[in-house]
């Protein structure tokens, strides 16, 4: 397993490997590596002959007072992971290699970005979308994995690349959950003990409403309401939102009609949890 740490490196290696034909697979990361990541790992095994993770923290996408500088970097056992999954290389930059101080160039995708978690954090999409073209442009992948924890970075993601004509093909694989049914994330580090349960609450509601959508409740309101109520009963928490939107292209719905996205984003002492489900009306 190799580590890469500058744009030069990761260019060579990767003219290598297509010189010698293979298929080039990428799953960009910020570390803190789990089994969330690591199942990404493994489908771009499977589908590739070369994968490529990178590991950067990304400044850019955390707002001022998010968790930036607290954000666990456990570099080691990342690279343990990596080399674990069959990873070829990890390419894993500086601040610095990644945006030279006068970068002033960005990338934006409108619409898709504003509502969820957009709202609730000004600027994250950008910084994703800027990164997410850059390490496109480094590595220059033919398939890239996402995982549908993140749904909407997802959408975001394969709609910037349809937009953009870049040509890479983005694959989004299912969320990994404990056994419990909390979603895997690297910031489930942050919960106490006590928060870590409360934390259920959030897979169990959504697991409720794709149970209610499935007897044939369509009601969005109604389902949001009681989604909420079982939130608020599990303990003190701050719900950023718990909306129903199109699957796709992530419009409101007050109809559950289609492939539809139940997502939420909800704050437990100091961590902020998200977690989704698509269901089918
Ligand atoms: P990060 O949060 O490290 O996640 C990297 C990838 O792992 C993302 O595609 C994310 O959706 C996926 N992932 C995280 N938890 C998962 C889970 N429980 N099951 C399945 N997949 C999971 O997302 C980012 O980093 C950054 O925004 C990045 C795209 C790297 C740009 O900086």
């Amino acid at each position: 397993m190799n580590k890469l740490e500058t744009i030069e490196q990761v260019r060579k290696y990767v003219g290598e490997a297509r010189k010698a034909g293979r298929r080039i697979g990428f799953v960009p990361t910020m570390g803190a590596l789990h089994e969330g990541h690591r199942s990404l790992m493994r489908a771009a095994r499977a589908a590739c002959d070369e994968v490529i993770v990178s590991i950067f923290v990304n400044p850019t996408q955390f707002g001022p007072g998010e968790d930036f500088e607290r954000y666990p970097r456990p570099l080691e056992a990342d690279l343990a992971a990596c080399r674990e999954e069959g990873v070829g290389a990890a390419f894993c930059p500086s601040v610095a290699e990644m945006y030279p101080p006068d970068s002033v160039t960005t990338v934006t995708v409108s619409r898709l970005t504003e509502g969820l978690c957009g709202a609730h954090r000004p600027g994250h999409f950008n910084g994703v979308t800027t990164v997410v073209t850059k390490l496109f442009n480094i590595v220059q992948p033919d398939v890239a994995f996402f995982g549908q924890k993140d749904a909407q970075q997802a959408a975001v993601i394969r709609r910037m690349v349809r937009d953009l004509c870049m040509p890479v093909e983005i694959v989004v694989c299912p969320t990994v959950r404990e056994p419990d049914g909390l979603a895997i994330s690297s910031r489930n580090s942050y919960l106490s003990a006590g928060e870590r349960a409360q934390a259920l609450s959030l897979s169990a509601a959504l697991r409720w409403a794709e149970a209610q959508v499935r007897a044939g409740q369509r009601d969005v309101e109604s389902l949001v309401r009681e989604m909420r109520r079982q939130i608020d009963a599990a303990g003190p928490c701050g719900i950023d939102y718990i909306e129903i939107v199109d699957a796709d292209d992530l419009r409101p719905k007050a109809v559950v009609e289609g492939r539809c996205l139940i997502a939420l984003a909800v704050r437990i002492g100091n961590t902020r949890l998200i977690d989704n489900m698509v269901v089918e009306g």
